[in-house]
């Protein structure tokens, strides 16, 4: 058995997509298995930029690529992705398989999602509009969650979605006092779409036994993000899935014995895009020159992203809700101008430092972040190829953050394209 899961360890877009990319070159599979498309992953290889949505990564490098279970898709979103690959030339149909039992997201799903921002005003989550939220309250609610596989039997789709639609009308009509949806119109668009996609629904899990079982590498592709996660993110600012390295098994099919390493990617400083706690936020101009550096803008819903200093106590926490073997530190390469890199290593609170991030919210109302200032190495690092090569201050930024969430680092990224990547530990 050998497979590794890909987690963010922060809000998102520490550039996963790029890690996972580095993998999959072994790897028999890439799995994706929780969230939607509002994640965003971009791959760059030369000047050719890839961004995926629900498509895992691996499809860059023509390798089967699984929609798990625990993901919510659009097929609307996902036959514009595929097309969107093919227009640039890859080949992608033959790679994908989509769990029969992974949730669909439907177009009241939508409606539903920015009809509760909108009266959330001041209170409001900042989600993607994707409609994740209300897909994955769908499925817990058990009544009125519709599943890929669902389509086969036309009987029963037609059937659940005239009982489904006829249920979120009323909702949107005397709630939100908004438009109503056909379930004709809804029943002739999905089948539509279902023409198109239908030799890919299948038992996606078996698939993915198979390969464990045959102790090929499986690579599973975390979407969102620790700090996002459901149960272990900063409720209720969350996205609404097990973003965390134990959602693999259950959003894939198989048992926790056969996820191996987890895999931490970190942004070696933080973002943050949507609302909510972020301790270490810079809202002054160094904020805004590490936005621009990095081009901090969302990859699915073009927003500004909040920027700040790395929060090793969001790490720790990550540690432990990933039971993190490695990190892989991306981005190295924003911090190349700084003269000084403050790295937050607890918060003050009352007197006291808490040096893992809390879960009561309410308790960073009071807290001051305590930041151990490391001296910066004003150098490139865009074309260093080796931990050896990099400069003496980065290679002591990277130790001193291992040391400090006590756990190894595996891989550094020093630009966004493919190569500009440093392997440290080459089994994991
Ligand atoms: P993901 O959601 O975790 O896969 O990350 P995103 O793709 O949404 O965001 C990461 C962004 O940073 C993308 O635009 C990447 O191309 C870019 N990126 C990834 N790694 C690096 C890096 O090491 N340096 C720089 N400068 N950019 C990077
Ligand atoms: P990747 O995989 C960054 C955030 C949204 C919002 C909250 C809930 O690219 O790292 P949702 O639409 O999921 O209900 O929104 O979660 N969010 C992300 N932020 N990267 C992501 O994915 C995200 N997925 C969700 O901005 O704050
Ligand atoms: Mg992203």
């Amino acid at each position: 058995m050998s497979s590794i899961v890909i987690v963010g360890t922060q809000w998102g877009d520490e550039g996963k997509g790029r890690v996972v990319d580095v993998y999959a070159a072994d790897a028999e599979m890439v799995v994706r298995y929780q969230g939607g498309d509002n994640a965003g992953h971009t791959v760059k290889i030369g000047d050719d930029k890839y961004a995926l949505h629900l498509i895992p990564s691996g499809i860059l490098r023509g390798r089967p690529s699984i929609l798990g279970n625990g993901m919510v898709i659009n097929p609307k979103s996902l036959l514009k992705e595929i097309a969107d690959l093919e227009s640039k030339g890859v080949n992608v149909r033959p790679f994908i398989f989509i769990s029969e039992d992974a949730h669909m997201i439907m177009p009241y799903h939508m409606a539903l999602d920015g009809a509760s921002e909108k009266t959330a005003g001041n209170k409001k989550i900042g989600t993607t509009l994707k409609g994740i939220g209300p897909a994955y309250t769908d499925k817990m609610s058990r009544n009125h969650g519709i599943r890929m596989g669902d389509m086969h039997n036309k009987e029963y789709f037609r059937t659940r979605l005239n009982s489904i639609v006829a249920d979120k009308n009323q909702i949107l009509e005397k709630i939100y006092g908004m438009d109503t949806f056909s379930a004709d119109a809804i029943y002739d668009e999905y089948m539509g779409y279902y023409a198109q996609i239908k030799d890919m629904i299948c038992d996606t899990a078996q698939i993915v036994w198979d390969s464990l079982k045959a102790d090929k590498f499986v690579v599973f592709e975390g979407a969102n993000a620790t700090m996002l996660d459901i149960d272990h993110g900063t409720y209720p600012f969350v996205t609404c899935s097990t973003a965390t390295a134990g959602g693999a098994a259950v959003g894939s099919g198989v048992g926790p014995k056969f996820i191996g390493s987890s895999i931490g990617v970190v942004k070696a400083y933080t973002s943050r895009v949507g609302e909510g706690p972020f301790p270490t936020e810079l809202k002054n101009e160094i904020g805004d020159k590490i936005r621009e550096l990095g081009h901090e803008y969302g990859t699915t819903t073009g927003r500004p992203r909040r920027c700040g200093w790395l929060d090793v106590c969001v790490l720790r926490k990550a540690a432990r809700s990933n039971g993190l073997d490695y990190l892989a530190v991306t981005h190295l390469d924003i911090l190349d101008e700084f003269d000084e890199i403050p790295v937050c290593i607890g918060y003050e609170i009352d007197g006291k430092v808490l040096d893992i991030f809390p879960s009561a919210l309410w308790k960073l109302d009071n807290a001051t972040p305590v930041y151990e200032v490391m001296p910066g190495w004003k150098t490139s690092t865009a074309d260093c190829r080796s931990f050896d090569e990099l400069p003496k201050n980065a290679q002591n930024y990277l130790n001193r953050l291992s040391e400090l969430v006590e756990v190894p680092v595996c891989m550094v990224t020093v630009g966004s394209e493919r190569s500009q990547t440093i392997v440290m530990i080459d089994k994991v």
